[in-house]
């Protein structure tokens, strides 16, 4: 009754922000993202009545991990002496960890506790949000323990009940949520596989410290924002601009899209009551420099979650090009190059 599983994290193209029903995390508007090939997180789970509660532990990413699998993770703003793996788990994580495992039980008419481990190829620090690769490995995995074989489209259903952005890592590549009034018609599919489109998507560090407000936190409030209703009036015909190039590869269209999707969204939440502020002065100065690197040739668009970090969306063919001009910026503290990457996968290597 043990399972391991690794699942990616994804970059919105098209985001999520609001939900029409907070329980059952049914969102306000159908989202497209990208899967990351080096942003993911492994997870074990083990049901077992010698377990008398449950036991949960997060590790950090260690200084070893990092040399051997994360080439691209430049050692600029950590350490190897700061990267040491770092166990930890706050209660918040652990009471949701705990509420996905209840569900996933009550499927699987058991009634035994968990041991579960989970680590991220990426210091939880850096400020990118682990909750989408990290419920979607704990789904995969812990439905597989509790001897579950549920299908993909089960899958999705059930990530996204842990954490919205969650089902779109159980799919491959380029993945489309669909935005429904029931939970069994809100999941995630692939719109095409990992290779279908050599892009990258170039994260720049600019914090390393966990945000204030999650995003779980920050969407609660989106009914306040005045600017609500025209993001949503533009939903459809924005969804319909990003799959026509994605068939078409027209990289322009994609890269504009998405940089407006990222301005808009942004305005949305700057707007809601509380505003929320998740950009830093270097997220401006980052956000500039894109456009002016573009207006002389280069072929970059940018994305911002709920966060300061900035993606850089690029052509593999300008990948070095986008590092080298990025690495030159004061204050980038480090650079993540992700591919498209396939979805959750069971593994054999467990972590206990
Ligand atoms: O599912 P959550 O709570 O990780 O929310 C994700 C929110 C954004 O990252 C801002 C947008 C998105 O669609 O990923």
């Amino acid at each position: 009754m043990k399972a391991t599983a690794r699942a990616p994290a994804n970059i919105a193209l098209i985001k999520y922000w609001g939900k029409q029903n907070e329980e059952l995390r049914l969102p306000l508007n159908s989202s497209i993202s990208i899967n990351l090939s080096n942003c993911h997180t492994i997870t074990t789970v083990k049901f077992s009545p010698k377990y008398k509660q449950e036991l949960v532990e997060i590790r950090d990413y260690s200084s070893s991990e990092r040399s051997e699998s994360r080439s691209h993770w430049t050692s600029s703003g950590l350490s190897s002496r700061q990267a040491r793996t770092v166990i930890h788990v706050n209660f918040k994580e652990e009471r949701r960890v705990v509420g996905h495992l209840e569900r996933i039980r009550k499927l699987a008419k058991i009634h035994l506790k968990a041991k579960v481990v989970s680590k991220n190829s990426f210091p939880s620090s850096a400020g990118i949000a682990a909750s989408a690769s990290g419920f979607a490995a704990l789904t995969l995995a812990a439905t597989k323990a509790a001897g579950l074989s549920l299908s993909e489209k089960e899958l999705s259903i059930l990530a996204r009940l842990g954490s919205g952005s969650a089902c779109r890592s159980i799919p491959n590549g380029f993945v489309e949520w669909q935005q429904a009034k029931t939970s069994q018609e809100s999941y995630a599919y692939s719109l095409c596989p990992p290779d279908y489109w050599d892009l990258r998507d170039i994260i720049a560090i600019v914090q390393k410290q966990e945000k204030k407000i999650s995003s779980t936190k920050g969407m609660e409030k989106v009914f306040t924002s005045p600017f609500l209703k025209a993001r949503l009036k533009e939903m459809k015909n924005k969804i319909e601009k990003i799959k026509k190039a994605l068939k078409e590869k027209d990289f322009r269209l994609l890269g504009e899209v998405t940089e407006e999707e990222a301005i808009n969204i942004h305005c949305v939440m700057m707007t809601q009551k509380p505003p929320l502020f998740y950009w830093s002065e270097l997220t401006i100065k980052i956000i500039k420099a894109v456009c002016q690197w573009r207006e002389k040739g280069l072929p970059i668009y940018f994305t911002i979650d709920a966060g300061s970090n900035v993606h850089l969306i690029c052509q593999a063919k300008d990948e070095k090009e986008v590092v080298k001009k990025l690495k030159k910026i004061n204050g980038v503290l480090d650079v993540i190059i992700n591919k498209p990457a396939q979805g959750a996968r069971l593994i054999n290597e467990h972590l206990f």
